[in-house]
């Protein structure tokens, strides 16, 4: 079976900084990848990349969306396609509201009463009329982030650090949307896939990851068991990825 998404050798630059470094990654239809790694190793500018924000300028290597290069589209075109993003530290809108954010974002169709069930299991049900993310709290924001891919409904989703700021109450809140999200709650549905950055792995105890891989210096690393490498992280720290390069 064709993957669903393949990185080839991806070069990227934000600012006056290399970021990625000759990145190699590819990921099946239905699976769930988890990224660890130290701050500013570039977890974030991967997935950015793979969303099509401008700002990461890929100066070589390719990106292969569902078969699709997809390396020099837009990010319009590749939210079409079905990408989406929720970002670690999302911006503040003042003057569009979180429902309106919905509204746009709904590809859900006509679905209403699911759509007030998913914002009543968010808790979000009085933040609906606020400015997005405006005075938010960090779960609020990571919810509400959530709340719009429910309604995108992307084939891939790309959750950049979901339990950030996070309490811990509101972490099994925040799984079991992306386990929602994922359609894993449910008979498994094999197109639905994610890639996940996480820096405590809090994450793990809710969302069943099959693949595991460390960010460092701009490249992917320690492929392996996710569960295996958080432990050896919480061991050895990221000393021994050093090592795997
Ligand atoms: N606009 C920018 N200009 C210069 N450097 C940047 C810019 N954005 C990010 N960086 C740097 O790129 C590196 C990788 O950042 P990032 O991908 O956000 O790391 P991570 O998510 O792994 O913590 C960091 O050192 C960060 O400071
Ligand atoms: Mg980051």
């Amino acid at each position: 079976m064709q993957e669903m998404l393949n990185v080839e050798d991806l070069w990227v630059s934000v600012g006056d900084r290399q970021v990625l470094k000759g990145v190699h990654f590819s990921m099946n239809y239905g699976e769930i990848n988890m990224l660890f790694g130290p701050n500013g190793a570039g977890k974030t500018s991967f997935i950015m990349t793979l969303m099509g924000f401008p700002r990461y300028r890929v100066e070589q290597g390719k990106i292969y969306f569902k078969g699709e290069d997809v390396t020099d589209k837009d990010l319009y075109e590749r939210a079409h396609l079905g990408l989406g993003v929720s970002f670690q530290r999302p911006p503040t809108v003042k003057g569009v509201t979180l429902r309106k954010m919905i509204e746009i974002m709904s590809n859900d169709g006509a679905e209403k009463g699911k759509l007030i069930s998913h914002i009543e299991k968010l808790h979000l049900s009085g933040h609906l009329d606020r400015g997005l993310n405006e005075g938010f709290s960090g779960g609020e924001m990571k919810r509400s982030e959530l709340l719009q891919l429910m309604v995108q409904r992307p084939e891939l989703v790309l959750i950049d650090e979901p339990e950030s700021g996070v309490d811990i109450e509101n972490i099994a809140l925040v799984g079991e949307a992306i386990n929602s999200l994922l359609g894993k709650d449910k008979v498994k549905d094999p197109k639905r896939s994610a890639i996940i950055i996480t820096h405590t792995g809090y994450i793990l105890d809710f969302v069943n990851a099959d693949e595991g891989y460390i960010v460092v210096d701009g490249n992917l690393v320690c492929r392996g068991n996710p569960r295996d490498i958080l432990s050896e992280i919480k061991k050895h720290g990221y000393r021994r990825c050093a090592e795997c390069r």
